[in-house]
């Protein structure tokens, strides 16, 4: 057993490991990530402080997170052959392991708090470079090499974390460095922010606030003309209502895809 010593937003990479571990424990799992299993079950954290305070309607909305972003890189790789991945801020994340193709050239970059842990539990399979580097130092770009093949970016839970002219010249300088690109990331509404920033506070996680809420996502294209909207959809949107879930959950679920509680955001740049 380890024993994760993280501080402030880093420490937040344990609440999607949990749900998408406890998720796949589940009859019939909407995602199945055995490594997800076998990494929460190494790691020393309070399990029933998370699942009071995270509770059903964000374990499920971590895993779905997941899902879609998974559905969205595997639907790139099958258009891209030779196309690279990386996944910014990525924690403990272990969507490699699920979308995996053979041949896919990946890339993980957090901080190096974050990386260190990810080293220990996670030491990089071939086809997989860590960069211990923050997103906000750009010389990553250079990291990845040869990009001409095509490049998606997923970033899972990161950008709330950030104020959003933080978010805005991240997506504008990226959005010119990397013509062509593709990123994938999640985005909350300005009421949501405070409920999860809540939640993460009574999940024993100090200071790492929610900073940025977006309901529009339509103003991300006002921001630089090389921003183009793929699509931009509520987290629950396609996802089926099962009997099995709580009937809070269910109410969460669709006034929150009603409300625009969490998107998941895919733009495109030019
Ligand atoms: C909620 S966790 C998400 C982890 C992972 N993406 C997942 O879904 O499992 C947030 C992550 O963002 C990382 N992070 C925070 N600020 C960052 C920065 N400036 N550059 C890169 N990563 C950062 C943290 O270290 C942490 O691993």
């Amino acid at each position: 057993m380890i024993k994760a010593k993280l501080t402030k937003v880093p420490q937040t990479m344990l609440l999607p490991l949990i749900a998408r571990a406890e998720i796949s424990k589940k009859k019939n799992p909407i995602l199945m990530d055995t490594k997800a299993i076998e990494l929460s079950d190494s790691i020393d954290y309070d399990k029933h402080n998370f699942k009071r305070n995270i509770q059903e309607i964000g374990i499920l909305g971590l895993a779905i997170r997941a899902k879609k972003f998974d559905d969205a890189i595997r639907t790139f790789l099958e258009s891209h052959p030779n196309g690279k991945v990386l996944s910014i801020g990525a924690g403990l994340d272990t969507t490699f392991y699920r979308v995996d193709n053979g041949k896919v050239i990946w890339f993980d970059l957090d901080l190096p708090e974050s990386m260190e842990l990810r080293q220990k539990l996670l030491p990089p399979p071939s086809r997989v470079t860590y960069i211990t580097k923050s997103m906000l130092d750009y010389t990553w770009i250079a990291d990845l090499g040869d990009i001409s093949g095509g490049l998606f970016i997923q970033i899972a839970g990161v950008l709330p974390y950030f104020k959003e002219e933080d978010v805005k010249i991240f997506l504008v300088t990226i959005s010119e460095k990397l013509p062509k690109a593709e990123i994938i990331f999640d985005a909350c509404s300005p009421f949501v922010k405070i409920v999860i920033s809540q939640r993460i506070r009574q999940s024993g996680i100090q200071n790492a606030p929610i900073q940025w809420g977006i309901t529009d996502i339509s103003k991300l294209e006002k921001w630089s003309k090389h921003i183009t909207i793929v699509k931009a959809e509520p987290i629950f949107k396609g996802i089926k209502r099962r009997f099995s879930y709580k009937w809070i959950t269910q109410i969460l679920m669709n006034g929150g895809d009603f409300f625009k509680s969490a998107q998941v955001v895919h733009l495109k740049f030019r």
